[in-house]
């Protein structure tokens, strides 16, 4: 397995300080060297942290002329720049695992994956939020709350022309999109979601079904050729907010880490992930052991996703035989 990890540490899709340190506490906490103990074949490059330039002489105009997207010349410029080092790491032959930063960065993500791969593409959106509000209908103006929106073609006619962002084509239907663990979703975005027929499982779903049905009923919606390449966009609010408390917009009532970790053992046997965010975690919030279980949920998630196995190693990995 070949995996490029990168680092965004952005924070100005949302309000709260701190959650631009979430790549390096994950990499404190020893992400790297866990992931290498996988097994042997497990081929890591570490691209460390992305740097971007904002493009400064659209600042002002860009903030009179886009009103309710808070920090937008960062949100525009730092995804501009993601959206291409995702491309060129997945182009290497890996899969490109980002950590966040506030979820604004998927708009970079995604788009990278999609110009990588001239295929068509899957989402799974595990999230407590849909993240599916235009600047017309979010009541906050944080863009953290938009990526999806920004994704969507369905939703391209809804946004003002956005200066700064001709290089993202919203390119992506939403037929091939899924959610899972929203609990809290607002009113627009209920319509959209109801009006477009978005598949988007619940918690009360996750309650009904049981994750791995509600997994396996995900991917027959947005895969059911087993073909796509995946991509998963992991916001760590999904889990319950005493499994991750150290997130800036937790919700009480979500997944447990067992559900959280079972999502990525089942995506990470289809053989197809292509690239995954890791995002929201903020070392800022919570007091020392908020952050370390935090940071411990995450990288469990991760390691699921690449491949480790609660069972333990099989014998056939470990190239003794
Ligand atoms: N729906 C709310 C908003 O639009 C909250 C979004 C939270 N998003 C997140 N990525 N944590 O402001
Ligand atoms: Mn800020
Ligand atoms: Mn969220
Ligand atoms: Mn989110």
């Amino acid at each position: 397995t070949r995996i490029g990890v990168l680092g965004v540490p952005f924070e100005e899709g949302q309000p709260k300080v701190g959650v631009a340190n979430g790549p390096d506490a994950i990499r404190k906490a020893g992400l790297i060297e866990q992931l290498t103990t996988i097994h042997e074949k497990v081929d890591l490059k570490d691209y460390g942290n992305i740097k971007y330039e904002i493009m400064a002489d659209l600042v002002d105009e860009i903030q009179q002329n886009i009103p309710n997207m808070k920090g937008y010349a960062h949100v525009a410029s730092c995804n501009q720049k993601l959206s291409k080092e995702v491309e060129r790491i997945i182009r290497d032959g890996r899969v490109c695992l980002t950590l966040g930063g506030d979820h604004a960065i998927a708009v970079g993500t995604v788009d990278g994956h999609i110009k990588a791969k001239n295929e068509d593409l899957c989402i799974l959106w595990v999230d407590a939020h849909a993240d599916l509000n235009t600047n017309r209908t979010s009541s906050s103006g944080n863009v953290h709350g938009m990526p999806m929106a920004l994704l969507a073609s369905e939703l391209a006619d809804y946004w003002p022309y956005l200066p700064g962002m001709d290089w993202q084509k919203p390119v992506i239907s939403i037929r091939n999109v899924a959610y899972i663990g929203l609990r809290s979703v607002d009113s627009y975005e209920r319509l959209v979601i109801d009006k477009l027929g978005i598949t988007a499982f619940g918690m009360e779903d996750v309650e009904n079904y049981g994750i791995s049905t509600v997994v396996k009923m995900a991917l027959d919606r947005i895969d059911p050729e087993r073909k796509r390449s995946i991509h998963v966009s992991y916001d760590i609010d999904s889990l319950d907010s005493l499994e991750a408390p150290s997130t800036g917009t937790s919700v009480r009532g979500g997944l447990t880490l067992r559900e959280g970790i079972q999502i990525m053992e089942m995506i990470h046997s289809t053989g197809r992930l292509g690239a995954m965010d890791l995002v929201e975690v903020n070392p800022s919030i919570g007091s020392e052991q908020d952050v370390k279980r935090t940071v411990d949920a995450a990288i469990h998630i991760i390691m699921a996703a690449v491949g480790h196995s609660r069972r333990g190693l099989r014998l056939k990995d470990v190239d003794t035989l």
